[in-house]
This record gives C-alpha cells, sequence and structure tokens, in this order.
C-alpha cells in the first residue's frame, strides 16, 4: 500500500536545522527483533521482559537472565537493519548534525549507518564487570552463537578477568539510572532542536519518555511514527500511523526532495 503523508510533513523535515530522531523497540520490529509488548517464548515464556530486565532478576538467577540477553543478542546478531533505520542514516545525511537518541539496546542503527546514536538504555555488546567500579569487562566474553535456537536456554555468565565477579549485560535495568553521558546528551539535543521525531516507541518508559516532552515544551515541533496509540500522541503535531520501515523512508524521500537535494 502506498503511503501518503499529510500535507507539510515533509516540509517541516525537509526545512528543520536541528532534528532529534528518538527511536524505540519499534524501528527494529520489521528487523524481526521482538519489541518489549511483544510476548516472550520458550524457556521465557511465563516471564514478562520487564520482570527480567532487572538487577533483582539477574542476581536471583545470574544464569536464566544471562541466556535471555544472549538470546537476544543472537537474535540481534542474526538481524539485518531495516529500511527505517536505513532512512534515519539519510536523515543525518539530508541534516548535518541530526542527533539519533535510541532506547533500543541493539545496534542496528549503527550497521544501518548512523554515525553515533546516543544508547539511553546501554547496548548488548558492552558487557561490564557487576562490582561497583564497573569496568568494562575485559574477558573473552560469550559470543551469542552458542545460543544455536530459538528457544535459548540458561548460560552462566562469565566472570570478570580482573576481579573474579560477575559479569553482567551492559544494558539499563528497571530501577537503575540511565548511562550520565547519554542523558546528559540527549537532554541538550532535545532542548535545542526545532523538530523531533519520535520513532516506534510508547513511551511509557521514564526518564527516556520525557525526551519528546523536553523538545515539545522547548518550542519543537513533534512528528511520531508508530502504528499504535500512544501517550506521546497528544505532544505530536503529525501523527504518522504505521510502521516505520514503510512511513520513514517515503517521509525522507520527500524531504530530500523538498530540501531540492536528488
Ligand atoms: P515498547 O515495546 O514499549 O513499544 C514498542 C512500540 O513500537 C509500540 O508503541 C508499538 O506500537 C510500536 N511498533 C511496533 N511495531 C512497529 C513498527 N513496525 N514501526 C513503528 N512502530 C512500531 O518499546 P520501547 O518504547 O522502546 O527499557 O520501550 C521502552 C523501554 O521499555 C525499553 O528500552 C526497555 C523497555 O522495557 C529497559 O529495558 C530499561
Amino acid at each position: 500500500m502506498e503511503t501518503v503523508l499529510p500535507p507539510g510533513a515533509a516540509e517541516l523535515l525537509g526545512r528543520a536545522r536541528r532534528v532529534v530522531v528518538f527511536t524505540g523497540a519499534g524501528i527494529s520490529a520489521e528487523s524481526g527483533v521482538p519489541t518489549f509488548r511483544d510476548d516472550l517464548t520458550g524457556l521465557w515464556a511465563r516471564f514478562d521482559a520487564e520482570q527480567l530486565a532487572t538487577p533483582e532478576a539477574f542476581f536471583a538467577d545470574p544464569e536464566l537472565v544471562w541466556g535471555w540477553y544472549e538470546w537476544r543478542r543472537a537474535r540481534v546478531r542474526r538481524a539485518q537493519p531495516n529500511a527505517g533505520h536505513l532512512a534515519v542514516a539519510a536523515i543525518e545525511d539530508l541534516i548535518p548534525g541530526t542527533v539519533v537518541i535510541t532506547q533500543n539496546v541493539d545496534d542496528l542503527h549503527e550497521r544501518a549507518g548512523s554515525r553515533a546514536p546516543v544508547h539511553l538504555h546501554g547496548s548488548l555488546f558492552a558487557p561490564r564487570c557487576v562490582t561497583e567500579s564497573a569496568h568494562p569487562a575485559d574477558f573473552p566474553t560469550t559470543t551469542g552463537e552458542e545460543v544455536a535456537d530459538d528457544e535459548g536456554g540458561r548460560i552462566a555468565p562469565p566472570r570478570c578477568v580482573r576481579c573474579g565477579a560477575l559479569v553482567r549485560p551492559g544494558v539499563v535495568w528497571f530501577g537503575e539510572a540511565l548511562p550520565g553521558a547519554a542523558l546528559t546528551a540527549a537532554v541538550e539535543a532535545a532542548s535545542a532542536c526545532d523538530v523531533l521525531l519520535t520513532i516506534g516507541t510508547s513511551g511509557l518508559v521514564y526518564p527516556a519518555a520525557e525526551i519528546p516532552h523536553i523538545a515539545a515544551h522547548s518550542g519543537a515541533t513533534v512528528m511520531q511514527i508508530n502504528p499504535q496509540p500512544t501517550p506521546l500522541d497528544e505532544i505530536s503535531a503529525v501523527n504518522l500511523r504505521g510502521s516505520a520501515a514503510q512511513i520513514l523512508p517515503t517521509l525522507v524521500r520527500a524531504a530530500w526532495e523538498f530540501a531540492g537535494k536528488p
């Protein structure tokens, strides 16, 4: 089905000078990476993602939680960036200085050509030691390749080669603070942009969900791409209902045309 943009949407983006692209799990859904609201399968079917993504869950059962992250890491390694990720990189080409802020712990923005996405919730690919000093884990990490099938399984986390403590996923868990530098960069970019494009996020998880609100309060125009209603509807001047991989390339192509670039 052909995507029809509402009048003015491409012009808003094509005219913008400072753009923030704020993404959530929905942008990776069409690459086959499940969102947080999708039901878990296999070994994890009786859990919610929110139950597993906590320090309490990890310390209660490190093998269960590490196994879940290894399963997710393996899926991401097998996944490819989709047309939505590629369109985000094309916005960066069109409007230099565009800041990409993602809640995703995958690396699909990087693999699509985004220059330096800000990872508000950390990364699947940056495990670290659980000790307070939290030095990056310097160990021969498990690679995700041991997760051969779609069911996944329990996997014992490695031990830090420096201190022998457990290695943990380098992601932000519920109840944990966001990485300070990433949060500062995100707040600064949102405060100073003229357009913020929010894509594929439920807008439910704070403090990350404050980012579009900060942009709106600072006078930016918020544009949203999501097939479902979200709490961000009310601050979005433009609501594009549908999938990122379908709508975003059309929007970005039209913005390039508006800006007079082939
Ligand atoms: P969610 O799983 O909460 O929401 C995914 C959103 O993507 C929903 O609003 C869907 O409607 C939308 N969506 C689904 N398919 C889409 C598609 N093809 N194109 C565009 N949108 C689509 O994911 P997040 O909002 O990213 O935090 O979740 C935020 C945070 O909550 C996550 O980073 C994670 C989570 O629990 C932590 O782990 C700390």
